[in-house]
């Protein structure tokens, strides 16, 4: 690619949702990395961070719902977890692909949706899952590191600052109570080659349900 590592992976108002779900889901031959539409989407190094969110996730067993398979492996260390259902949601078709052949091999009941099929209002996700999703004592963990990794290349250079500033109001916004915010810190040291991560920190939300 001829993209320097200061350019955003995104430019301004750039909309990929037209043509995301029939785009090839480029997985290079040592399936470390993974890209669509030329935008690099998960890369394998990230594997101790999607640990912990997996982990987040399925503390409290029972039905987990995950949004975006990619490189299965958050939705691997989830199966190794005892709890009762997995559902997978994933828009691109041929990861997709990749989740319904993963999905027959796994020890708990594994479902595959392109899209959240009971989704009658429109709404953003968070708030979905806040009021239609969660049960109270539910908990949602989540990342988006192109944007958290963006936004400690030019504005942050403190994760937890970071996050209260820029997440947090969305959180309240879409119902959940800020004491029900909490956050753990990883030390990772992202390769020089990765181009939406560069800080030092990961940073893990667990926001629990009233
Ligand atoms: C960063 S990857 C997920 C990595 C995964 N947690 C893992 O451990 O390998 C993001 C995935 O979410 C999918 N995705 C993005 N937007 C989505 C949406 N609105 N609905 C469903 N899947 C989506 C992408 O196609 C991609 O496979």
């Amino acid at each position: 690619s001829t993209m320097s590592a200061a350019e955003p992976i995104f430019s301004q108002g750039e909309d990929c949702k037209p043509g995301w779900t029939e785009a090839d889901a480029q997985y290079n031959e040592a399936d470390t990395h993974l890209a669509i539409l030329g935008k690099p989407v998960m890369e394998r190094w990230e594997t101790p961070y999607m640990h912990e969110l997996a982990t987040a996730a399925a503390s409290r067993g029972g039905r987990v719902l995950e949004i975006g398979f990619g490189m299965a492996i958050a939705a691997t260390k989830i199966e190794s977890f005892p709890i009762k259902e997995h559902w997978i949601i994933e828009c691109n078709d041929g990861v997709f692909q990749r989740l319904q052949n993963w999905a027959k091999e796994q020890p708990h009941k594994v479902f595959c949706m392109t899209r959240i099929h009971c989704l009658k209002k429109p709404g953003t996700l968070t708030s979905l899952i806040s009021s239609r999703l969660l049960k109270p004592g539910g908990v949602l963990t989540y990342c988006n590191l192109t944007s958290w990794g963006e936004l400690l290349k030019t504005k942050y250079d403190n994760i937890e600052k970071m996050f209260q500033e820029t997440q947090v109001p969305h959180l309240i916004q879409a119902g959940f109570k800020k004491e029900k915010i909490t956050t753990t810190l990883l030390d990772i040291i992202p390769p020089e080659e990765c181009k939406y991560y560069a800080f030092c920190k990961m940073i893990t939300p667990t926001i629990v349900k009233d």
